[in-house]
């Protein structure tokens, strides 16, 4: 048996050596740096330019203006393992016009060479603006760019602060790969608009991380179920909102958590090495050892996921820039305006080492206010997490369904020169999986569906004054057959099929706001590799990218195989023609 990619891409995270055996042939494999070698592509390509890795987004709305342009960090990361995160010390540039209204960060990076996909975090001053993945590089070079609209952070753009990147890497004989990342801050102005002013940024983002001294990065590395971490903060008095904005990536035994079978099958056919645990996670914030909410994540593929021939240009949905998580905690400021200090705590459920977890809390400040703001917890349900596990097996093979249901809602009064406004949220979360194992377990599929559902209400005495929802839906499909391919090699034949659909709705009496988004990809092929390197395969991939909204649509379809788009279309059209 030979649950193949899970041992293909290990991300290299931390100091904890793992000897992760190869089932099928019983021998423990391990590289200089006592980890399983991976996916690097020992295929020659016939093109002599570096190629250009892309993730497919929406661009990012621009005013005319140019920008006004800072380079903040050039740097070569090489062997950069057990070394401390790069400190850049950031200060508003104090030639560009003051009152921007939009900041858009470049990430700029090549690489060439062998090397295994990395995860990196980018930091203002313990503040998570980017948490990314690096592209898997070729012989001949590649070059990726992300742009991130960071506007939401202007209240930390507006004054000095530390730029924390960490960027795991090693380089030795075999891994070559020394990432060169370039990251730039592009200021647009737009005279006479509100500038920093705007009521979408919070005036305050505290940090939910580890100081940027912290030699492993400022996130929490989640190693267990029962590891809670957390950060004490003192809030100040005259805050009327509060959000909390989680960043989550998983990595090595968990990487691909949505494939782990229950403990029981791992434990009845005696296996060693293999990720359990069942396949079940979710992020949990604590307040005060009380559970505030939680996120059941998007099951982002990294580039070296699954078959890494798939990601090549189009990399995975979210693999360039993860997904970021917000709950309103509103409620709660009743609890936290006292002055003292307060815990706020990150865990993983079914986690298996590791995780890595922040967050940021997002503060609206009343500077309008005389006396003090003041607030209450008026209620607040958090039903146990309802789940249940149906295993159906004999030796390898059999199937295993698991599904899950949680349901948090809480409401609180907060009462500011906004005067007296009741917030009530609720979170709801379904999940759903199948794993089955066939062929004495060389081939296992997995299908598995997560949807969740966030409401936020806000009353005044005269009514409702703000009504948002934003509702999930993440399906993913997933197979794989290892076959033996002769001569000491190993077969992987496998399709991946991974969905990011989101639907959100504002309803306000100042105006309203929808947007739509429907994110899918399809990827099939098989690679054959000799010692964990790939020797031969082919990957094909298409994706569908589809959103609308009342500010604007956009869609585009790319198909691409072996390396080549097959076509490639985009539309800015709104609404569909018959
Ligand atoms: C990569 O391919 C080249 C040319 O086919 C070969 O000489 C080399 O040994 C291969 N390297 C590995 C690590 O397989
Ligand atoms: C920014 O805009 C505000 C009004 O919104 C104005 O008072 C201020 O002078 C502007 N600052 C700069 C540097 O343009
Ligand atoms: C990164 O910045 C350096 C210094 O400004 C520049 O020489 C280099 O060409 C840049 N690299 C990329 C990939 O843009
Ligand atoms: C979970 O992880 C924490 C943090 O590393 C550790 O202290 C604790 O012993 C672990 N618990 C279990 C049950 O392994
Ligand atoms: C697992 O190990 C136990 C004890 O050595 C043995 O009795 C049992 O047959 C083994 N099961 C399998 C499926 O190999
Ligand atoms: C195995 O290697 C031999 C000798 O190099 C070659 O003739 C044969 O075609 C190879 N078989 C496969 C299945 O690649
Ligand atoms: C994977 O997809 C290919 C076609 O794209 C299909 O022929 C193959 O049967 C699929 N594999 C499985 C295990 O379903
Ligand atoms: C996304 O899919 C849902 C359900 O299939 C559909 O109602 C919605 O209109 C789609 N949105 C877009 C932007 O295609
Ligand atoms: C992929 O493209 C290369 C040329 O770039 C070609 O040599 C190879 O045969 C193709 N592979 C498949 C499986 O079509």
């Amino acid at each position: 048996m030979k649950i193949h990619w899970q041992m293909l891409v290990i991300i290299l995270v931390a100091t904890r050596t793992l000897a992760i055996v190869d089932l099928r042939r019983q021998k423990e494999v391990s590289t200089s740096s006592g980890r399983v070698p991976t996916d690097e592509v020992n295929l020659s390509r016939s093109q002599d330019n570096p190629m250009l890795f892309f993730e497919v987004t929406k661009p990012i709305k621009l005013p005319k203006e140019k920008p006004c342009s800072v380079q903040l960090l050039h740097h070569d990361f090489g062997y950069t393992y057990h070394k401390a995160p790069v400190l850049v010390e950031y200060r508003p540039p104090p030639n560009c016009q003051k009152n921007w209204t939009k900041v858009v960060m470049e990430w700029k990076a090549t690489c060439k060479g062998r090397q295994y996909d990395r995860i990196a975090g980018v930091w203002l001053s313990g503040v998570e603006i980017l948490r990314t993945c690096t592209a898997e590089p070729t012989a001949k070079g590649i070059e990726w760019i992300i742009l991130k609209d960071i506007t939401k952070y202007s209240s930390l753009l507006d004054k000095p602060q530390i730029l924390e990147v960490k960027l795991n890497n090693v380089v030795d004989q075999t891994y070559t790969g020394v990432f060169h990342v370039n990251i730039t801050f592009h200021f647009y102005g737009d005279n006479g608009k509100e500038g920093l002013d705007n009521p979408a940024h919070a005036h305050l983002i505290l940090p939910i991380s580890l100081p940027s001294s912290e030699i492993g990065g400022s996130w929490f590395q989640i190693e267990n179920s029962s590891d809670v971490q957390s950060k004490s903060l003192q809030l100040p008095p005259n805050a009327y909102r509060a959000v909390l904005e989680i960043f989550v990536s998983f990595h090595s035994d968990d990487e691909f958590w949505y494939s782990n079978p229950p403990n029981v099958y791992i434990e009845e056919n005696n296996l060693t090495g293999t990720a359990g645990n069942g396949p079940f996670r979710e992020v949990v914030a604590f307040i005060d050892g009380v559970l505030v909410g939680a996120v059941w994540p998007f099951p982002v593929v990294y580039t070296g996921g699954i078959n890494p021939l798939f990601w090549r240009p189009v990399t995975g949905i979210g693999s360039f820039d993860l997904p970021s998580y917000e709950i309103e905690v509103t409620p709660f400021l009743g609890k936290l305006l006292d002055g003292k200090e307060h815990t706020f705590g990150l865990g993983v459920t079914n986690a298996l080492y590791v995780w890595f977890v922040d967050a940021n809390l997002h503060l609206w400040l009343d500077d309008k206010s005389s006396s003090a703001i003041r607030g209450q917890l008026i209620g607040h349900e958090e039903p146990s997490l309802e789940s249940s596990v149906v295993s159906n097996f004999k030796g390898l093979d059999g199937s295993f369904r698991t599904s899950a249901n949680r349901r948090i809602s809480s409401s609180g009064w907060v009462e500011s020169s906004h005067g007296k406004l009741i917030t009530h949220t609720s979170q709801e979360f379904k999940y759903d999986n199948l794993i089955t194992f066939k062929s004495n377990a060389d081939v296992q599929i997995v299908q598995q569906e997560i949807a969740t559902n966030r409401k936020v209400i806000v009353e005044s005495a005269k009514g409702i004054v703000l009504s948002s929802k934003v509702d999930t839906f993440f399906p993913l499909y997933m197979d794989a057959a290892d076959v033996d391919g002769g001569n000491g090699t190993d077969m992987e034949i496998a399709n991946v099929s991974n969905a990011f659909n989101k639907d959100v709705s504002i309803v306000a009496p100042t105006g309203s706001f929808f947007s739509s988004l429907n994110n899918t990809q399809n990827a099939g092929g098989y690679m054959i590799t000799k010692n964990n390197l790939v020797q031969s395969g082919l990957g094909s991939t298409q994706e569908m990218y589809n959103y609308q909204s009342t500010e604007g649509c956009y869609s585009r379809a790319v198909s691409v195989s072996n390396y080549t788009f097959l076509s490639d279309s985009t539309d800015s059209f709104c609404g569909y023609t018959s």
